[in-house]
């Protein structure tokens, strides 16, 4: 009798412990990036994806500090292989077996990360690119995976393609239309059959805040996810299937480009998607709060799209801003990040079961002294514009531009904005606030309501891996808790 009652309490313990984690994220990514003058220490990193319930990342490159401190963590890795590099790849086997071999497999053994995907270039198809990767990628990516099998890895680590939405358009301007780019669908094919073969995702990155950028016309509310508001927002109706807003829209228009050519079970990642908050006027922490919500609640309830119902794992672009990523796409590239640099939380998010985004711990900061225009300096200055360009050649002034969350600071308060940045970009080394006298160090704080004149992080100084008193995420406290409660329970009903 005991031992069934113990049998009993032990099976409600699992159902009622599965039921409180059931609206909580499966499958959640993100990405990585490290386009950073001061990047946040590996271990910090780690430890923050698993509080905020990632289990999932995605790097640009085999970064072997945040390879090394994904070992043993339980998050799932993808990790890219520049497009600078595949022509090297498509060349040699040779190159794509020292490749894994140093980048794949070393990790794996040595250090327990578990590398899942690994993505050979990255949007190598870009119209940017004027076709500079076309003729390199297949081969590349025949090397890697060859690479792979020859390591031993063919069944666990898995090759892909991350491709911009750009890859495949719709004739009909409808889902239903869609089909691959007429200049590569022969190579699309190709890579398509090969990835099939080698039961290996294709993977898709899609941006509606691109396509509300690139047209002006773009009605706005189709960029987010319908919330049950009354405001509903316009629907694309196409056969039997309502679209109510672009990302659903743009997914089915590659799952019928698939169809179309034979390969309507091809699995499919979206490797990027995401809000940025700054550095445009359609880039703030509302729309990106806005987004990145309806895209977590859609996550949470593991709803995919008309045509694919079952959801698609995703990776979040991205966990950090980065301040030296190339602003040739606009000002609005350092600005993706759920948070900043420093690993702050720029706007809160339900991430499921009414757990909150936490910011990173143990982050040590530079002295909270900031870098202004000396009161006694002059706007009529002649060395001045030269003094504020000169800044924000070294330093990330895209908050200063045009809508966006400085751009509201009066002239004044603009130079010292670029001249901060520049001293905390420089660590606020000796000599990085002079500017021919017309600067001065305060300890006063700046800062203006929704513009941030940051303070850097100071990169030598972390807390580094000793375990802060919090660490414990609150899944593990509520296990502990329940676990507690079964063993009173038992003892009780055993009694
Ligand atoms: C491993 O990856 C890193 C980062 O992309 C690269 O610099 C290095 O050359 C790679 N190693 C080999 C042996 O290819
Ligand atoms: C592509 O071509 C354009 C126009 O010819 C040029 O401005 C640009 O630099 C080229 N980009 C690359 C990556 O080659
Ligand atoms: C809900 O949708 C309306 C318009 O469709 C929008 O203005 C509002 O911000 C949305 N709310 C949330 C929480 O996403
Ligand atoms: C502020 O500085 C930026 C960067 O130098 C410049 O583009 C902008 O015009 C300035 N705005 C004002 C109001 O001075």
């Amino acid at each position: 009798m005991g031992t069934t009652s113990l049998w009993w309490v032990l099976i409600l313990y699992v159902v009622f412990t599965r039921s409180s984690w059931d609206n909580v994220a499966h499958g959640l990514g993100c990405n990585w990036g490290s386009r950073v003058s001061h990047p946040l220490p590996a271990n910090i990193v780690v430890k923050m994806l698993k509080e905020n319930g990632f289990d999932k990342v995605k790097l640009f490159e085999a970064e072997a500090e945040a390879l090394k401190a994904l070992g043993n963590s339980d998050i799932q890795v993808m990790v890219g292989i520049p497009n600078d590099m595949l022509a090297g790849m498509a060349s040699s086997v040779q190159t794509a077996v020292n490749w894994v071999s140093a980048n794949v497999s070393a990790y794996i053994s040595k250090y327990g990360t578990d590398i899942r995907y690994v993505a050979v270039g990255n949007e190598p198809f870009l119209k940017t690119y004027n076709g500079s990767f076309l003729q390199v990628t297949f081969p590349a990516l025949q090397n890697v995976q060859a690479a792979l099998i020859k390591a031993g890895l063919g069944r666990q680590v898995k090759v892909t393609v991350p491709l911009n939405a750009d890859v495949y358009q719709s004739d009909t301007g409808l889902p239903s239309g869609g089909n691959f780019r007429a200049d590569i669908i022969d190579l699309m094919l190709s890579i398509i059959k090969f990835l099939s073969d080698n039961g290996a995702p294709l993977t898709i990155n899609i941006y509606p805040f691109l396509s509300l950028y690139a047209d002006p016309n773009f009605p706005i509310d189709y960029a987010f996810f319908s919330n049950g508001s009354a405001a509903a927002p316009p629907a694309v109706v196409d056969g039997s299937i309502s679209y109510t807003n672009v990302l659903d829209a743009n997914f089915d228009t590659l799952i019928s480009a698939l169809e179309k050519n034979g390969f309507g079970s091809m699995p499919v990642i979206v490797g990027e998607v995401g809000w940025p908050t700054d550095g445009n006027t359609n880039a703030n922490v509302e729309n990106a709060r806005r987004f990145n919500q309806g895209l977590m609640n859609r996550v949470i309830s593991g709803q995919g799209t008309p045509k694919r119902p079952a959801q698609p794992d995703i990776y979040l672009f991205a966990l950090i801003d980065e301040d030296m990523k190339s602003i040739d796409p606009g000002s609005f590239e350092r600005h993706w990040g759920l948070f900043y640099y420093d690993g702050t939380v720029k706007y809160q998010l339900d991430m499921g079961g009414g757990r909150a985004l936490v910011a990173a711990r143990g982050v040590k900061y530079k002295a909270r002294q900031w870098c202004v225009m000396a009161p006694q300096a002059s706007l009529s200055d002649p060395s001045l514009p030269g003094s504020v360009a000169y800044a924000c050649t070294y330093a990330d002034c895209t908050s200063l531009g045009y809508e966006s969350s400085c751009s509201r600071l009066d002239a004044r308060s603009n130079v010292s904005y670029a001249f901060n940045m520049y001293y905390q970009t420089m660590d606020q080394r000796q000599g990085s606030c002079s500017f021919n006298g017309l600067s001065a160090v305060t300890t006063i704080d700046p800062s203006e309501e929704g513009c941030r004149f940051e303070i850097m992080i100071d990169t030598g100084n972390h807390e580094g891996a000793a375990p802060s008193p919090k660490a414990s995420s609150s899944r593990g406290t509520k296990f502990n808790m329940g676990l507690a409660f079964v063993v009173v329970l038992a003892l009780m009903v055993w009694s």
